[in-house]
């Protein structure tokens, strides 16, 4: 790291930091921001798809007032006219950007960028390794329903393997004091992931009584070859479908980061549960990226 702070995952913020995050999101949902970001320039450089983070991200920045620039992967003149990488970003450095919002299927490629930009770098998704402005939203979201995440048992169910939210979020949930239960089959919640504070449970219908929070996960097709089970055995276990809903209690939760995949990990009818939460999520996920940037461009 060169010369200033970046968040490339949430051990990057210390447990007051959190705070200060969750304290500004709360704020900045009961009262429109000020121009916090007037006179800096946000760049962000997704080479990934993505709807919820990149959308977010581009509002966050507008509504603080930065100055917002978005460059795709067929704007990069290094992946085109020989120019490396680390030469761009020394080039967006002489720009005086002050943020680069960065997705990339390399882990560790956000990393690098700051190793050679002046500014700050926020993860916006590594390939499988972090999102850990995602974590943040969801543990946000848990918070408001809760108050404390103290002993409340959260259950992550479906391929936690390549989940860079789940990665990101067992950490946060650690830090909160919560009951982390992964839930899946051994390819994708392999055992290595046991330890304090988390533990697995290869039945879904055995959590379904006692989760407090139920987060769903997309199967990550595109970062492995084949399906370990089939299809039809994985919705057999692990389906949020109707019988399974009906088993789980009325104070519960149900999140998904998104985007979700009906038919595969939920059924049509979670999305009228009354404990739905993923539009709140997504709604929170505007304030809480604010809130990120302001923390990092303003200070505590
Ligand atoms: N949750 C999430 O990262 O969604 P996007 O890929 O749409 O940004």
């Amino acid at each position: 790291m060169r010369t200033r702070r970046s968040l490339l995952d949430l051990d990057d913020l210390g447990t007051e930091e959190f705070e200060e995050i969750f304290a500004r999101t709360a704020a900045f949902e009961s009262k429109p921001p000020e121009r916090r970001l007037a006179g800096i320039a946000c760049v962000n450089i997704f080479f990934e798809p993505s709807t919820r983070t990149f959308t977010s991200f581009n509002l966050a920045e507008l509504r603080l007032g930065a100055d917002v620039v978005n460059l795709t992967p067929t704007d990069l003149s290094y992946l085109h006219k020989g120019e490396t990488i680390e030469d761009t970003i020394v080039t967006l450095s002489a720009m005086g950007i002050g943020v680069l919002v960065v997705r990339h299927p390399e882990e560790g490629f956000p990393k690098s960028v700051a190793m050679n930009f002046d500014g700050h770098v926020i993860n916006a998704g590594d390939g499988t390794h972090a999102h850990p402005t995602q974590a943040l939203l969801d543990l946000y979201t848990m918070l408001e329903e809760f108050g404390s995440l103290r002993e409340r048992v959260v259950a992550i169910v479906g391929d936690v393997l390549h989940s860079r939210v789940a990665h990101s979020l067992i950490a946060g949930l650690r830090r909160l004091g919560a009951q982390t239960v992964l839930v899946g089959p051994e390819a994708f919640v392999p055992e290595e992931y046991a330890g304090e504070g988390v533990r697995i449970e290869r039945s879904f219908d055995a959590v379904l009584g006692s989760a407090d929070v139920i987060l769903l996960l997309r199967i990550q097709r595109e970062r492995f070859v084949s399906m370990p089970i089939s299809d039809e055995e994985y919705k057999r276990r692990y389906c949020l479908d109707e019988k399974r809903l009906a088993r789980v209690r009325d104070a519960t939760i149900v999140m998904h980061p998104g985007p979700y995949n009906r038919g595969t990990e939920l059924a049509d009818c979670v999305l009228a549960f009354a404990g739905w939460r993923y539009a709140k999520q997504v709604l929170h996920g505007i304030s809480v990226r604010m809130a990120v940037l302001d923390l990092l461009i303003n200070g505590s």
